[in-house]
């Protein structure tokens, strides 16, 4: 089966999630709509022949199987509350901006009986799956701590860099560790004269004792996307930048002297936004939307509240 999609939003993020959905055969993309007509010609080139609108509201999306929404953050809860009537929705991350909202949306896709997707790219990405393979069969032995250095993006005026690039974190985090963590600490500050927060650091801990260190910011000359897991017996450099060796193995020569041998395994490094379609139309074809059960949206907006 051939599946229906609209979009709504053809801004920055938009034209990647429209590229994909045209490259998956699972997909038709039948409307891409956004309130900029600069925006919707380009959308015009990039996909041709389908529909281009300039307000959802004026579509009856009854027989679309499902609608991306990539508008601004703000804007998502109320687009997604009105969506939920009609079908199925994939939303970009952060869902909404607080768990009360995130609670409600859950409700009306349940009572209507349509499946609610979120956009956390990584935790489709081989990458991320590979570690999740290393943490589950015990590969390295305990899982001691996990660092994050996610630098670099947009500045945005809707949200913080917790809400915009944390988020990331937390999804990768609960995904891989199927837990909530307390928060020990957290310092967010603003480097430039911008309406929101644009640096964080992060201090959490999850269950078994996992301590974890998050640098979020805004502001960096580089674009950084570098976890670093320390296991017992390896510690495991996870790098989304690198386009083909994302995962740097040190397993330590001797102990205590920080002389390490490097092994740099295969791993599966399709597009986390392909895998995600993929995984979608999986989901519409069984109904069984397995990632986003046991409350993993609204678990995941709580721990961003509580920070
Ligand atoms: N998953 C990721 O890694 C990732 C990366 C970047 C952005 N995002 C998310 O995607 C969302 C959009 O971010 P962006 O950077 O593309 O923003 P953007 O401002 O570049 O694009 C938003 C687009 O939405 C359109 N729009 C706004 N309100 C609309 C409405 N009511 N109806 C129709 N169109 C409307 C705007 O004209 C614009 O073209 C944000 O929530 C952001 O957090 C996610």
């Amino acid at each position: 089966m051939i599946y229906k999609v609209a979009i709504i939003g053809y801004g920055y993020w938009g034209p990647k999630l429209a590229r994909n959905f045209h490259n998956s055969n699972n997909f038709k993309i039948q409307y891409i709509i956004d309130n900029s007509k600069k925006n919707l010609s380009k959308a015009k080139v990039d996909i041709p022949f389908c529909n281009l609108l300039t307000n959802y509201k004026s579509v009856k999306f009854n027989n679309i199987d499902l609608v991306v929404i990539a508008t601004p953050t703000a804007s998502h809860y109320r687009i997604c509350k009105h969506l939920l009537s009609f079908t199925n929705v994939l939303v970009e991350k952060p869902l909404c901006l607080n768990s009360a909202q995130v609670n409600e949306l859950e409700k009306i896709a349940k009572k209507n009986k349509k499946l609610l997707f979120v956009d956390y790219p990584f935790i489709f990405s081989g990458s991320i799956n590979y570690i999740k393979k290393i943490i589950i069969n015990n590969k390295y032995g305990k899982l001691k701590q996990i660092e994050s250095y996610r630098e670099q993006a947009p500045i945005r005026n809707d949200s913080d860099v917790i809400w915009d690039l944390g988020v990331h974190d937390i999804s990768i985090f609960k995904y891989l560790l199927n837990s909530d963590p307390k928060i020990l600490k957290s310092k967010k500050y603003k480097t430039l004269k911008i309406k929101k927060n644009d640096t964080a650091y992060i201090n959490l801990e999850y269950k078994k004792n996992i301590k974890v260190f998050i640098k979020n910011s805004w502001i960096s000359p580089d674009k950084i996307r570098l976890l670093k897991f320390k296991f017992n017996d390896a510690i495991i450099y996870c790098d989304e930048n690198e386009p083909i060796y994302k995962i740097k193995i040190f397993t330590p020569k001797k102990e205590l002297n920080n002389l390490y041998n490097l092994s740099i395994p295969e791993v599966d490094i399709s597009e986390p936004l392909f895998n995600l379609t993929e995984y979608i139309a999986k989901c519409l074809r069984t109904k069984n939307n397995y990632i986003y059960k046991s409350k993993f949206n609204f678990c995941l907006t709580k721990t961003l509240e509580k920070i």
